[in-house]
């Protein structure tokens, strides 16, 4: 290891918090269900308040419930320095998958005020709301979407949970609960953004590397499919008079599937949703629905997979029609050099092995980009790649070395050593 310089993390706090967060919204296969702005969501988010309140922080929240400890620096002109993350989970899932990158901003924040240091910028943890597409609300990344006005507010706003609760009142709930959070308005520049997160693939449990220094983040486009056949009694019609829609989409996701086997395996497709209706076990189904996941680092393949969908479903399946409706998007996001040169700095003179890659998963700083002067991921392994699973692990020791590279990159941008 070099001399640094570094900024001294509580690694014993930073893991007790995570152990304390590991038990918000629990669930029995070791994992937690935190769904955005439930009752384990909320809770997690009263800890943080409460912590950011006892160490003086400023606390604020937005339209969109996105939340945002502040730490003053000498300059109150200069643009923040951010970091952070999400709270929710997707349903029955993994306990570091965001929550992690969380603290260790919030740990960040905690160590620049053990030293009383005075960094020019000011410093900002931020906890971005329902960042977990599909989980509750149909999009992902809504808060920092919104934040970053990357997407439309009505729409993002109007989207409804399976309980038919829109976005807009589950965020006027959480502002009901904390009725004296000053208010933030969207859209403020940061200097510059930064997300730990764990990597949720195996690069860095293969190479034997511990931080990875992200370079973008692949696009993602999500598609609502529904095709349409014809109800008829289960019993009575044959199959030369059945217009069924489950036979429809089984035999159009086989094409959708074959139209996605690329050579180099970088095309992910995913049919991760989807509902039958009636949905009675004595009508031949009339009508399904399903979610189609599309994600590739270049947008252009994006583009040909989604023109080839549409053809495939122009064609029908099985005697039934196919309508094919874009969701969601986010188109790939490169990250500015020098950010990934200072992270990549942080975790040389830390003694880390690292590596650079591409995030296979979508991330709130891709929205944040938009709005940030850089931004930058680090990224630590989780056990065999594996996340949206209870059995995601990350150990404590890597989570103590990527908070480490996130505090000195984060005092080095904010001015902390001149
Ligand atoms: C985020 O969790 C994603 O689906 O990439
Ligand atoms: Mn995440
Ligand atoms: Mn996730």
């Amino acid at each position: 290891m070099s001399d640094g310089p570094f900024l001294p993390i509580d690694g014993a706090r930073l893991i007790g918090r995570q152990r304390i967060m590991d038990a918000v919204g629990a669930t029995r296969g070791g994992g937690v269900h935190r769904l955005a702005l439930g009752p384990a969501d909320t809770e997690a988010r009263a800890l943080l308040i409460g912590w950011a309140c006892a160490r003086g922080f400023t606390v604020e929240t937005d339209e969109a419930a996105n939340l945002f400890f502040t730490r003053p620096g000498r300059d109150p002109g200069l643009l923040p320095v951010a970091m952070g993350s999400h709270t929710d989970s997707q349903p029955h899932a993994g306990r570091f998958d965001g929550m992690t990158g969380v603290l260790a901003a919030f740990e960040v924040l905690e160590a620049l005020e053990d030293r009383n240091a005075s960094h020019e910028a000011p410093v900002i943890c931020a906890v971005w709301t329902s960042e977990e597409g599909g989980a509750r609300f149909p999009h992902g990344t809504i808060g920092s979407s919104l934040y970053a006005a990357t997407r439309d507010k009505a729409a993002m706003m109007d989207q409804t949970d399976n309980q038919g609760i829109r976005f807009a009142e589950a965020v006027a709930g959480f502002h009901a609960a904390f009725p004296d959070l000053k208010r933030r308005e969207p859209g403020g520049r940061f200097a510059a953004f930064l997300e730990l997160h764990i990597e949720q693939a195996r690069a860095l449990q293969d190479s034997g590397n511990r931080i990875g220094v992200v370079t973008a983040i692949q696009g993602l486009r999500r598609y609502r499919v529904s095709v349409t056949g014809e109800e008829a009694h289960a019993g009575t019609t044959p199959r030369l008079h059945r217009r069924d829609a489950l036979n429809g989409a089984t035999a159009l996701i086989a094409a959708l599937r074959a139209a996605c086997l690329d050579e180099a395996d970088l095309l992910r497709f995913t049919v991760g949703q989807m509902s039958v209706l009636p949905g009675s076990a004595a009508v031949v189904p009339g009508r399904v629905e399903f979610t189609i996941d599309l994600r590739h680092p270049e947008r252009q393949i994006l583009d040909g997979t989604t023109a080839e969908f549409r053809r495939l479903a122009a064609l029908g399946a099985e005697g039934c029609e196919a309508a094919i409706e874009e969701m969601s998007r986010s188109d790939p996001t490169v990250f500015a050099d020098p950010l990934v040169e200072r992270i990549d700095a942080a975790a040389r003179r830390r003694g880390y092995p690292a590596m650079r890659l591409v995030s296979g998963a979508n991330h709130d700083a891709a929205n944040i980009a938009r709005l940030s002067g850089q931004t930058g991921m680090i990224f630590i392994p989780c056990l065999d790649g594996i996340s949206h699973n209870e059995k995601e692990t990350a150990s404590d020791a890597d989570i103590l070395a990527g908070t480490e590279v996130l505090a000195d990159t984060v005092a080095d941008l904010a001015g902390l050593w001149g």
